[in-house]
């Protein structure tokens, strides 16, 4: 094993996610996304159950879950949405040349706990996230509310309670480069296990 960096371990400790805002609407050419969709299914996956979903939302796709799901259900949730803000919600998904949706969707079994299957799905999304960066795209990992909502779930084909909406991760050229974030400290969130002396 190389004890030395390398090209990816570079990579890896700079890469940064681009906000959505910063990102343009131009499609993905078709191999950019195959590379991100294999890159994204290529994660570690216990007993091999393939327990997620990748729907990828891209061209006039965009648009139409906007005004089909996004509109109506930000309206029935803010009743004092104003037009400008209910076209925003139907223009969300324009914000970007492609938005991979990840879905967990965890499967019976009998000894793989569902935690597992849902951190599986996570994998998928960093691999997704990191592979989109490493083609030199901009791509953000999000939520926002649409990630909890059922017709949402059920519009990308999942299983209203029982499969989860890991998150979106929106992919476009970068208008700018992002600057660097905020971390958490080191000595928070590492440490080296050291036995107690008895
Ligand atoms: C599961 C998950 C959901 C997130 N949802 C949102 C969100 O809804 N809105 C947001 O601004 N950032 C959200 N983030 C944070 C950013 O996408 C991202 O973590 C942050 O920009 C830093 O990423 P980086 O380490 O790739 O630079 C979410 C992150 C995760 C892991």
């Amino acid at each position: 094993m190389a004890q030395t960096a390398n090209d990816i371990t570079e990579f890896l400790q700079q890469r940064r996610s681009t906000i959505i805002s910063k990102l343009g609407a131009s499609d993905l050419p078709k191999d950019d996304i195959e590379t991100i969709l294999a890159c994204g299914v290529r994660v570690p996956d216990h007993a091999v159950l393939g327990p997620w979903k990748i729907m990828v939302i891209q061209g006039d796709s965009r648009h139409q879950l906007g005004q089909e799901i996004l509109r109506p259900e930000f309206a029935a949730q803010n009743p004092d949405a104003t037009e400008e803000g209910l076209l925003f919600e139907e223009q969300r998904f324009c914000r970007a040349g492609a938005i991979f949706a990840v879905l967990s969707t965890p499967k019976e079994h009998p000894k793989i706990p569902i935690w597992e299957m849902e951190l599986s799905a996570g994998a998928v999304a960093m691999n997704i996230t990191t592979a989109a960066q490493a083609l030199g795209y901009g791509a953000q990992w999000v939520t926002e509310w649409y990630s909890y909502n059922d017709k949402m779930l059920a519009a990308l084909g999942g299983r209203v309670g029982t499969d989860k909406i890991a998150g979106f991760i929106y992919v476009g050229e970068k208008s700018e480069a992002p600057k660097e974030r905020r971390r958490p400290e080191r000595e928070n969130v590492i440490g080296f296990y050291e036995p107690s002396v008895s």
